[in-house]
């Protein structure tokens, strides 16, 4: 289906969704983010699509927020009623997406970075909760997601200050994956999509599903929960195809069984 601002490029078994409004810096308006998280559960249920690369149209921006022109005039009920929605849609997705980012990533942009499960940054990317500067706070998981990652100190001076932190800043505060040198974020982005989409499906969907339950629940449940999961895996084709391809000292083919 195509979108407005949102462009899906599938190189089976990856894809890479972009955020197609480069004049807006991709500004994240509410139709932007109902098509994001719309391409991403697509890609989601398609089972030859096994990792997904999410990144922004032009070399300014990954996004530089939610779009303040949008925002400017509404009431506290528009925004609950708005566009929260998407963000757990994309929240909820099982697989696993790579964010690559280059130039800003500030406000909203930061949190949908957040959103992925691994950054890969362009060395001229820089990472920020501005709200604060507009008189508002992050509302799309900043302060919590932040939090966990970098800890309370670096994101109260993210949170509180609004100022822009350098690629390498968010790769030594364990935030960004890799930093890489300006412009060739994607194509590291991409690389690493195919080296997690070449392991074996399920496992990958299960090991996403477990490190999140990591932020949700207390040690001792997610011991459990992990516990279960492994359990599972030797249930599938996969687990007795890798095993069973150590074993004999040859390449294992997973299938997704
Ligand atoms: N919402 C809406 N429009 C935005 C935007 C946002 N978050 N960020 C950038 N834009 C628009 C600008 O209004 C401008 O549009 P125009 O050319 O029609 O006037 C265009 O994108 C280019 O941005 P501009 O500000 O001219 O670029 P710059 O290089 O001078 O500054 C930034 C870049 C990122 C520092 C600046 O755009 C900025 O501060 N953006 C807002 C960041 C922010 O507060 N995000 C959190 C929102 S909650």
């Amino acid at each position: 289906m195509p979108y407005e601002y949102v462009l899906v490029e599938r190189e089976d078994p990856i894809a890479v969704v972009t955020i197609n409004r480069p004049a807006k810096l991709n500004a994240l308006n509410w139709t932007v983010i109902g098509e994001v998280a719309s391409a991403i559960e697509e890609l989601d249920r398609d089972p030859a699509i096994r990792c997904v690369v999410l990144t922004g149209a032009g070399d300014r921006a990954f996004a530089a927020g939610a779009d303040i022109a949008e925002m400017s005039d509404k009431s506290p009920m528009d925004m609950l009623a708005g566009s929260f929605d998407n963000w757990d849609r994309i929240r909820r997705v099982h697989i696993p997406i790579i964010a690559a980012v280059g130039g800003f990533a500030l406000g909203g942009g930061h949190e949908l970075a957040m959103h992925a499960d691994m950054i890969v940054a362009s060395e001229d990317a820089k990472f920020g909760q501005p709200e604060i500067l507009l008189g508002i706070m992050p509302g799309a998981g900043g302060t919590q997601r932040l939090a966990r990652t970098v800890g309370k100190y670096r994101t109260m001076e993210l949170c509180l200050t609004g100022d822009q932190f350098t690629a390498q800043q968010m790769f030594e505060l364990g935030l960004v994956n890799r930093v890489v040198p300006k412009g060739q974020h994607l194509e590291e982005a991409k690389q690493l999509a195919r080296t997690v989409a070449a392991r074996a499906p399920l496992a990958v969907r299960l090991i996403k599903d477990a490190v999140l339950t990591a932020y949700e629940v207390p040690l001792e449940d997610g011991l459990a929960y992990e516990k279960r999961l492994f359990a599972l895996l030797f249930s599938t084709e996969d687990a007795k195809e890798g095993m069973g391809a150590f074993v004999e000292k040859r390449q294992a083919n997973f299938k997704g069984r």
